[in-house]
């Protein structure tokens, strides 16, 4: 017998909701709704209270008349809603990450260096509440930028975040994936083969051609990895008008390049 459908129940945003407020592609904000809150934008202001039980796809005017779209937060709205004090893995990388990392609910993933978080919002989103993203940066700033920007996105319960200079070692075994962005990830490759699971995978994102051979010419001479592989992804947005359909003129050139590796014994 087919099973009978689930009932979604509708309710309205309330205060400590997430929504992003989408005026159009350059002005995207995720809010948590608070009580007194302002989101102040370039288009006008939209007050917290106003968006209280509003549902995803309502959609409210700022106070200079401008349409604004609320929709469920996704991963991207983040990528320019956070605060940034480094560069970020992008997120055609990330997603090419995740998914060559065999990411599921419930994985268990060390991180380093967290930066900003951006990528660690990733992680976390796809580890589900039952996974964990071990996050160490040598910043202490940088840490309390990610613990922020996590906050903001709900996910800092997910995530442990620890100073530590990941070169020097771990007390963590048994991992299923390590996640490398780091001036000189050659030098941290014995502690993910440390804290990896047999047979699991470390996914490094260098930006420069040079850092990728000395990541896998000192994976070969450690040892103790194989299916060595170095991709770059290259992505092209379209814009769509009748009989006026190509890609965008502008593209990002370069973000970084993906060194995929699995451990063995
Ligand atoms: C490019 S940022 C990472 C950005 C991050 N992937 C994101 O998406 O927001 C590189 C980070 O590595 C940190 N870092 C550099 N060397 C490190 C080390 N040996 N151990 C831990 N973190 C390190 C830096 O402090 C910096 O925050």
């Amino acid at each position: 017998m087919t099973p009978a459908p689930k009932m979604i129940c509708m309710a309205g945003l309330g205060y400590g909701d997430r929504v992003t407020v989408y005026i159009d592609s350059k002005r995207r904000f995720v809010v948590r709704v608070s009580p007194g809150g302002i989101l102040g934008t370039d288009k006008g202001y939209v007050k917290h209270e106003d968006l209280v039980g509003k549902e995803y796809g309502d959609s409210i005017v700022t106070s200079q008349k401008c349409r604004a779209y609320l929709l469920k937060p996704l991963p991207i709205d983040y990528q320019h809603g956070i605060d940034r004090v480094t560069q970020i893995v992008y997120p055609k990388d990330a997603a090419f990450m995740i998914y060559l990392a065999g990411i599921t609910p419930g994985s268990h993933v060390l991180e380093a260096g967290v930066g900003s978080g951006f990528l660690t919002i990733s992680l976390a989103t796809f580890i589900g509440s039952t996974g964990k993203v071990y996050g160490f940066d040598i910043n202490q700033h940088h840490l309390e930028v990610a613990r922020r920007n996590l906050e903001k996105a709900g996910l800092l319960d997910r995530v442990y975040l620890g100073l530590r200079d990941i070169r020097k070692g771990v007390k963590l075994v048994g991992l299923d994936a390590v996640f490398y962005d780091l001036p000189d990830p050659w030098n941290a490759l014995k502690t993910a083969y440390n804290v990896l699971k047999n047979g699991s995978p470390i996914l490094v994102y260098v930006p420069t051609v040079n850092q990728v051979e000395r990541t896998v010419l000192a994976m070969r001479e450690l040892g103790g990895f194989v299916d060595i592989h170095v991709y770059e992804l290259l992505l092209r947005e379209y814009e769509v008008g009748k009989d006026a359909t190509r890609p965008r003129t502008a593209m990002i050139g370069h973000t970084g390049y993906i060194v995929f590796a699995r451990k063995i014994k």
